[in-house]
């Protein structure tokens, strides 16, 4: 027998009989049950979609109570361990390990789109010296819809399949000329003979050599970073993402929706609001002092929380180790100790414990990203790159699913009733 969920309404004795299915009711089935005569059916309430699924997805599996996090089913510590970023795109998007062959032309296509148009640099340099990058960024993304004009052929699969590779490979540039606008340096062409993260750091660091000489421990480290971000499921800016394609927008209008969801500090800005509180604290000393203000409603431990994990962030855990390797290399960023020092502090008290608030992505990232050199108003961007992948993968997913339309929810008005205009002289 099928699972089914049996509805009875006390006012009228009705009973309603709706199919489960894949441990979900079809909000639509409510439709059947009116809350009063005029009503066109019961709709749920759900602001910040807290309990409703938006889509059926077959790339991300997050267990949050188990702190569980798998790409198309293989697990993040074995894809962080063992796999490359541009490996794990390929996955993410295609649904498959590639083999051999399929990664080498891969590789080789993302390699042959790194370069910008000159018109987009130029319209980079028009920025304020200040600019926030990703300010910069998700504008320059944007923008890059004008001069693709074919991308707004999104049911063609050989058109979303070459925006696809454009988006990943111009990504990392875009990024590293914001960053070279924001220091008033002269911006780097992509080395196409280096890797995917050695070719960024050769365009965010390269000075007056003729070759840059990528230091493979960060290369490696800043690849790990990438892996870790590829995809998070039906996350603010995924959804940003799907809601602004299910408007059949082209995708780089569609990428530049989902970075400016990204760019707020409840989500990807959170790495940058990490290390702004830690600098803040200042001084392990004053660690019990900022956990009795935060207790108290005066701000948020920034990097603790998520809204699908309620016990430690994977991702967390993995890039703690990686944060060992990069500081044997740069030294030691001094922030560590604090940060270390807070995690203690509040994984033992009850008021975090109670609530299920572990670290998140979040908390370590930046003091990587800091020791890299990276100034902290580059880290959301840096989070940017790699979820460039998974934005892709759900937008492509979503535009092949024959129960997509329209993004459209409903609302519950609980404004004024209908009233006669009143002509200015006669208002109070
Ligand atoms: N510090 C202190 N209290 C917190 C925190 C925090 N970081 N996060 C949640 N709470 C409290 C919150 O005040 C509430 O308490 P009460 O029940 O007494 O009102 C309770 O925990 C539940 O919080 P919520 O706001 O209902 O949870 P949410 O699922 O809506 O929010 C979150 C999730 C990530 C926005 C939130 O935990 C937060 O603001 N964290 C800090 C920002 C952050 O680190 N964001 C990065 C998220 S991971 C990367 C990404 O995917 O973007």
């Amino acid at each position: 027998m099928a699972d089914t969920l049996t509805i009875t309404d006390n006012r009228t004795g009705k009973q309603y009989e709706l199919p489960i299915e894949h441990g979900a009711i079809k909000a639509l089935d409510l439709r059947k049950i009116k809350a009063d005569q005029d009503d066109f059916g019961l709709m749920t309430y759900d602001p910040a979609y807290q309990n409703t699924a938006a889509c059926k997805s077959r790339i991300t599996y997050i267990d949050g109570d188990k702190g569980i996090l798998l790409y198309r089913g293989y697990p993040i510590e074995q894809m962080a361990e063992k796999s490359t970023f541009l490996e794990t795109a390929y996955l993410i998007l295609f649904g498959e390990l590639p083999n051999a062959k399929q990664l080498d032309a891969w590789v080789h296509e993302i390699t042959m789109h790194t370069m910008l148009h000159e018109n987009i640099k130029k319209l980079m340099e028009g920025f304020q010296y200040d600019a926030h990058p990703m300010g910069i960024f998700l504008s320059t993304v944007g923008a890059l819809s004008t001069n693709y004009p074919d991308a707004k052929r999104i049911f063609e699969e050989d058109s979303r399949r070459l925006q696809i590779r454009r988006l990943i490979a111009k990504v990392p540039s875009i990024a590293a000329y914001a960053y070279r606008h924001s220091i008033g340096r002269p911006y780097v062409y992509p080395d196409n003979d280096l890797s995917f993260t050695g070719n960024f750091l050769n365009m965010l660091f390269k000075m007056t050599e003729l070759k840059y000489q990528v230091n493979p421990v960060l290369e490696r480290a800043l690849d790990i970073l990438f892996i870790l971000h590829a995809d998070h499921e039906q996350n603010c800016s995924t959804s940003a993402m799907r809601g602004i394609g299910s408007a059949q927008s082209d995708p780089y209008s569609s990428l530049a929706g989902a970075a400016a969801a990204l760019y707020g500090p409840l989500h990807g800005g959170a790495n940058e609001a990490v290390l702004r509180m830690l600098k803040e604290i200042g001084h392990v000393k004053n660690i019990p002092q900022f956990i009795e203000g935060v207790k108290k409603g005066d701000g948020r431990l920034m990097g603790f929380g998520h809204r699908v994990y309620k016990s430690y962030d994977p991702r967390a855990r993995i890039i703690k180790q990686t944060a060992d390797e990069v500081f044997a290399v740069t030294g030691r960023n001094p922030l560590t100790d604090i940060a270390l020092e807070l995690e203690r502090i509040a994984l033992e008290d009850d008021y975090f414990i109670s609530r299920k608030l572990y670290p998140n992505v979040d908390f370590y990232s930046g003091l990587i990203y800091q020791a890299m050199g990276f100034p902290v108003d580059m880290f959301p961007v840096l989070f940017a790159i790699p979820r460039t992948a998974g934005w892709l993968a759900q937008w492509d997913e979503m535009l092949r699913d024959p129960d997509q339309k329209i993004a459209r929810p409903r609302q519950v008005y609980i404004g004024a009733e209908r009233r006669d205009y009143v002509a200015k002289e006669q208002r109070t």
